[in-house]
């Protein structure tokens, strides 16, 4: 993929749920356009028509780099419409979008001295003292991190994994030495000027040999057991689906016996259920579960995403820990447990209650939007809801319009950024 190994167990299915991304993602930035070109029109203010003007500059740019960045995924023309996309979403989860740490790209390769600075003391603290450490980086995004503990001479060979294409394909320009021009859409501009940020991203130095980037998941790692002294997972074990046991077990596997895990980042797991919203007590409790010796903790405040162009940021208490690998990790159920039919396309998809859940659900909110024709009111669909035996009367309305408001709220997306 553009020169980076395309190292996946499904290739051609991982191809295709980015290519869907890419066409979403294309046409996201092309209805951002339009919609502030529209605005614009409309707008009485001269400071308002300022920024618009300025914002459809930018979106019409970004279209074209964007495009540009992400041809070596080979986007083909098909007849699937934008509703066809949206309707089938995605076997990935849907928080892994192109765009998903869009802002990582700026940080990393323009404005970020401080925070990679800080994320690069941190973690090298943690590295083990010789110089010849093979390291993979699982979850590496667009590569800043595994690029400065490359340059820093701690380790003898770097691999720097992630699925995400926009990031590594910004990496790899970043390795081979070329500059990406970006823009910058800030949540909070601090002026007028900065409502879009054009930023040349471009690494300080040539890279010394030995660093690899790879799209990979972490999860089914594409290297034999065994294959690294050190595996580090930046900010990855919060953003994931998969508890923290998943990732130890995948991340022991990969681990030499005495090698070393290094996780660095949040420890905040709040988008799982009740049980999996672990603190610390219990991260270390799974990883000394899964073959690791008790991690030695250290955290610190840091900026994050401290954009210059924006007036909004964060401090998270990061954490960083490093577990030495004591033996293997016991056996766990595989990445996708009980679903034999994703990997064997042939066989029947078993009617779960979540599948059948979701086809009825699907149904309904087919049948009330083809209600929707430009004539009859929020109080009609209600009605109808009642007289199909589908809801009741006090209910009806409010999720009639719960519904609507979602959908057209969906409209009124903040751009991707
Ligand atoms: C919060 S970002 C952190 C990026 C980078 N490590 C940093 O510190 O800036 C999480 C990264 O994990 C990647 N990611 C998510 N799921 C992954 C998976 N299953 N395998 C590999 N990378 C994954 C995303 O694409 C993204 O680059």
């Amino acid at each position: 993929m553009g020169g980076v190994p395309w190292l996946f167990p499904e290739p051609a299915l991982m191809l295709g749920e980015w290519r869907n991304r890419q066409r979403l993602y294309l046409e996201e930035i092309e209805r951002d356009r339009r919609a502030a070109e529209a605005a614009l029109a409309g707008s009485p203010s001269a400071a308002t028509r300022a920024r618009l003007e300025r914002l459809v500059a930018a979106y019409g740019e970004h279209l074209v780099t964007v495009s540009g960045l992400l041809a070596p995924l080979g986007l083909v023309a098909v007849p699937a419409g934008h509703a066809t996309m949206n309707a089938f979403g995605v076997t990935l989860p849907q928080r892994q979008d192109l765009h998903s740490y869009y802002t990582n790209l700026h940080r990393d390769w323009c404005w970020g001295a401080l925070e990679n600075q800080l994320a690069l003391d941190a973690v090298r603290a943690a590295l083990p003292d010789r110089r010849d450490t093979r390291l993979a980086v699982l979850g590496a995004g667009s590569g800043r991190l595994a690029y400065d503990l490359h340059q820093s001479g701690l380790v003898g060979e770097t691999v720097a994994l992630d699925i995400n294409p926009l990031l590594v394909l910004v990496a790899r320009e970043m390795i081979e030495g070329r500059s990406v021009w970006l823009h910058e859409f800030p949540l909070a501009p601090r002026t007028a000027a900065e409502t879009a940020v054009r930023r040349e991203l471009k690494a300080p130095v040539a890279v010394r040999p030995g660093l690899r980037l790879v799209f990979g998941d972490a999860f089914a790692a594409p290297f034999p057991p065994a294959s690294f002294d050190a595996v580090l997972t930046p900010w990855l074990a919060d953003i994931v689906d998969e508890d923290i046991a998943s990732l130890a077990t995948a991340v022991n596997r990969l681990l030499v016996p005495g090698g070393r895990w290094i996780y660095h980042g949040s420890a905040s797991f709040v988008g799982r259920g009740p049980a999996d919203r672990y603190n610390i007590e219990e991260v270390d409790e799974r990883v000394r579960q899964t073959g690791f010796a008790a991690p030695v903790w250290q955290s610190a405040d840091m900026p994050y995403m401290r954009s210059p162009a924006s007036r909004h940021s964060r401090v998270e208490t990061v954490l960083t820990f490093a577990s030495v690998k004591q033996h293997e990790a016991p056996e766990r159920p595989g990445h996708h447990p009980g679903s034999d039919w994703l990997t064997n396309l042939s066989l029947p998809i078993p009617l779960s209650p979540a599948l059948e859940l979701a086809g009825i659900a699907a149904r309904i909110q087919a049948f009330t939007l083809s209600l929707v024709n430009g004539e009859r009111s929020a109080a009609e669909l209600a009605e109808f809801l009642v007289a199909q035996g589908l809801l009741d009367p006090e209910s009806s309305m409010a999720a009639v319009l719960g519904l609507l408001q979602r959908l057209t709220d969906a409209e009124r997306r903040p751009p991707p950024h």
